[in-house]
Parts: C-alpha cells; structure tokens; sequence
C-alpha cells in the first residue's frame, strides 16, 4: 500500500460562490480541465458550460489562488446534486474538499433541500464515505471512469 503524503490542514482557505461566464468561473472551469477532463484526454466543452448557466460554482482560493472548485445543481424536489469536486494536485489531502463539500450541503440545505446526491468517481468513494454519503446502487462506468452513486442526507 502507497503512503498518502499529508501536510496538515489548511486554515485560511476561503470558500466564494462565483458567477458563471466571469474571470474566475473561467479559473474554475482551467481547474475541473486539468483535473477531471484531461487525465482522459478531454476537455469541458461550450454546450457542457453554457448549460451550467443555473447551476451554482464554487471556489476555495487561497491567498487570491484557486485551489478548489465544486458545482451544485438543484434537482427539484428538494433534492440536489454535488458536481465537478476537483483539488489542484498539489493541494489535495489538506481538508479543501471537506470545507467545499460542506458549504456545497450548508447552500443546498439553505436553498430547502433534504438530500444532496453525486456520481462518485470509484478513486474518490472513500473521501465521501468520510463526509457521510452512502453508496446506492450498482458499480458503472461514465466516461471510462468507475462510478458509483452516493447520497447524503442533510440536516
Ligand atoms: C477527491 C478530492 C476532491 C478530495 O479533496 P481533498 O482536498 O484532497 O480532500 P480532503 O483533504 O478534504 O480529505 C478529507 C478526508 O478524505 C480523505 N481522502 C481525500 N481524498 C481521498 C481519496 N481519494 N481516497 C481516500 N481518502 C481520501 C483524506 O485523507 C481525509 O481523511 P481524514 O478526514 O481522515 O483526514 C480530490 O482528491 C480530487 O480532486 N481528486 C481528483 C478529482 C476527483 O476524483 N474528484 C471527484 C470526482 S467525483
């Protein structure tokens, strides 16, 4: 078993909603490329981003540095969807995830919200595991990634 390298937690990582369309949804959308589209030799494509024009964005910048990003999509029903987690590299086992998945719940329970939901890449089931999301469902594939669906629900 590989040792997961840790450098403690960060403290002053500040959590922004940020507008589609402007300078750092730009940011955030060079991130989610660098870390969820290009392993597979993709990218975020016009159609994908102009249909997230509803959905809310999520930065965690640190010292004006993005860091982090995460999408809530609103389902209906009282029901939402957490998309797009991704940590830069080299910021990754530093509790940023955690703090961006949280305030992800703390809007989407603001908003009238029960249960959050998410397409868990199988590499990243334990970080959810850890945040209190259950598997539901069988293993898939998307994108020639093993997926599983997890839900949470919130308080
Ligand atoms: C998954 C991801 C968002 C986690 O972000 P992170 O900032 O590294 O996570 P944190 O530092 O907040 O980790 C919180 C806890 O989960 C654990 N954890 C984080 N990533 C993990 C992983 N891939 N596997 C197992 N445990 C993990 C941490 O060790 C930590 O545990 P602790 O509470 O016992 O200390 C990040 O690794 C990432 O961007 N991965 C690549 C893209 C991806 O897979 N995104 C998810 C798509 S569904």
């Amino acid at each position: 078993m590989i040792a997961r390298e840790r450098g403690g937690a960060l403290t002053d990582v500040l959590i922004r909603e940020v507008p589609h369309g402007g300078e750092d949804y730009r940011a955030l959308v060079a991130l989610r490329d660098a870390v969820l589209r290009a392993p597979l030799g993709l990218r975020f494509s016009a159609e994908e981003l102009a249909a997230e024009v509803k959905d809310r964005h999520f930065g965690a910048f640190r010292e004006g540095l993005l860091l982090g990003t995460a999408m809530l999509v609103p389902l209906g029903a009282g029901r939402a969807q957490v998309r797009q987690m991704a940590v830069a590299a080299e910021a990754r086992e530093r509790g940023i995830g955690r703090i961006l998945l949280r305030r992800v719940e703390e809007e989407a329970a603001r908003a009238g919200c029960c249960e959050l939901i998410a397409e868990a890449r199988s590499d990243a089931l334990a970080f959810y595991l850890k945040q209190g999301y259950a598997v539901v469902g069988e293993p898939y594939v998307k994108m020639s990634v093993p997926h599983r669906d997890i839900v949470k629900k919130l308080a």
